[in-house]
C-alpha cells in the first residue's frame, strides 16, 4: 500500500515524525553499514533487523527460484549477506555457500549465528580487486544478491555488477531480489509500514542509522545488466519480509552475462 490517497495533512504527520527521528546516517556508505551492524552485534540497536521479516519462508522461495538455473560445481557466494540466514539455508540445500559483507559486524554475527553452516568472510563488493582475488580463491560463483543493489547509489551499482561479472566466470549464474516500491521515500515507508499514527520500531532503527533505500525493478536490471551483455534467464514480482510489518513489493531477476 503507499500514501497515494491518503490526506495532506496525513503526509505531513509523517513526515513530521521522520523528522523527529532525526534520520543521522553517516555519509559514507560503508561506515554507515558497518556501525549498524556494530550496534546490532553490540545491543545498542535493540529492534530486529527490519529486513529479515519472514527469512524461513522466504528462503524456500529463493532456493526454488535458483533451483533451476543454479547448476552444479560452481560456490554459491551470497553477496552483502547480512546474518547469513540466506547464506545458511543455500548452503543446507546446496552443499556449499559462502557469504561476504562489507561489514565486519554483520559477518561476525553472521559466524556467530551459524556455526560451521557456511563460510563468511568481510569484502567489498564495489571493489574489482576484491573480487577478482574472491573468484581466484573460490572459482566460478552462482552469486546472490538480496537486498543490495536498491542500497546503493548508482555508481556502486555499476561497480557492483562488474565485481559480480568477475566472479561469475564462465559458468556461473546471478540471482538478484530487491525491494522494488513505486513512488518516492514516502510510498516506501507507507509499504513497510509507516503511517500518520505512528512509525513501527524496525524501520523507526533503519531510517535514524541507514543510508535512504531506493528501488531496483526491470527498468534499473536492464540499466544495469543491459541486454547488449547479459541474457535474462527468467524474472518476476515478489514479496520481500519485513520486521516492521507487512511484506514489501519485490522483484527478482536470474541472469548469465552473454557467453
Ligand atoms: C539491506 S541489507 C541485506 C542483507 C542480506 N542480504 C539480507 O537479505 O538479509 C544490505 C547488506 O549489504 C551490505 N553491503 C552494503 N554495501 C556492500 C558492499 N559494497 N559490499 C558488500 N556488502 C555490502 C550491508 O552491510 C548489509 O549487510
Amino acid at each position: 500500500m503507499g500514501l497515494t490517497g491518503v490526506n495532506v495533512s496525513d503526509r505531513l504527520r509523517l513526515v513530521a515524525r521522520i523528522v523527529r527521528l532525526r534520520p543521522r546516517a553517516p555519509r559514507d556508505r560503508v561506515t554507515a553499514w558497518s556501525q549498524f551492524w556494530t550496534g546490532v552485534a553490540g545491543g545498542r540497536l535493540t529492534e530486529p533487523v527490519l529486513w529479515e521479516g519472514r527469512v524461513d519462508a522466504e528462503a524456500v522461495e529463493h532456493e526454488r527460484r535458483v533451483a533451476p538455473w543454479f547448476t552444479p560445481g560452481p560456490v554459491v557466494l551470497d553477496v552483502g549477506c547480512g546474518t547469513g540466514w540466506l547464506t545458511a539455508a543455500l548452503a543446507r540445500s546446496r552443499g556449499v555457500a559462502v557469504g561476504v559483507d562489507v561489514a565486519p559486524d554483520a559477518v561476525a554475527l553472521a559466524r556467530r549465528s551459524h556455526p560451521g553452516a557456511a563460510r563468511f568472510e568481510v569484502a567489498d563488493l564495489t571493489d574489482l580487486p576484491t573480487a577478482a582475488r574472491l573468484h581466484g580463491d573460490l572459482g566460478d560463483c552462482h552469486v546472490v544478491v538480496r537486498g543490495v543493489l536498491h542500497v546503493l547509489p548508482a555508481d556502486q551499482r555499476r561497480a557492483l555488477a562488474r565485481a559480480v561479472r568477475v566472479l561469475l566466470g564462465d559458468r556461473g549464474r546471478l540471482y538478484l531480489v530487491e525491494t522494488n516500491v513505486g513512488g518516492g521515500n514516502l510510498d516506501y515507508l507507507a509499504a513497510a509500514g509507516a503511517d500518520a499514527a505512528g512509525i513501527p520500531g524496525p524501520l523507526a532503527q533503519a531510517i535514524q542509522t541507514l543510508p535512504r533505500p531506493g528501488h531496483f525493478g526491470p527498468q534499473e536490471r536492464a540499466a544495469l545488466f543491459p541486454a547488449t551483455h547479459w541474457d535474462l534467464l527468467a524474472d518476476g514480482a515478489g514479496r520481500l519480509g519485513l520486521a516492521s510489518g507487512p511484506d514489501v513489493a519485490a522483484y527478482w531477476a536470474v541472469l548469465q552475462p552473454h557467453r
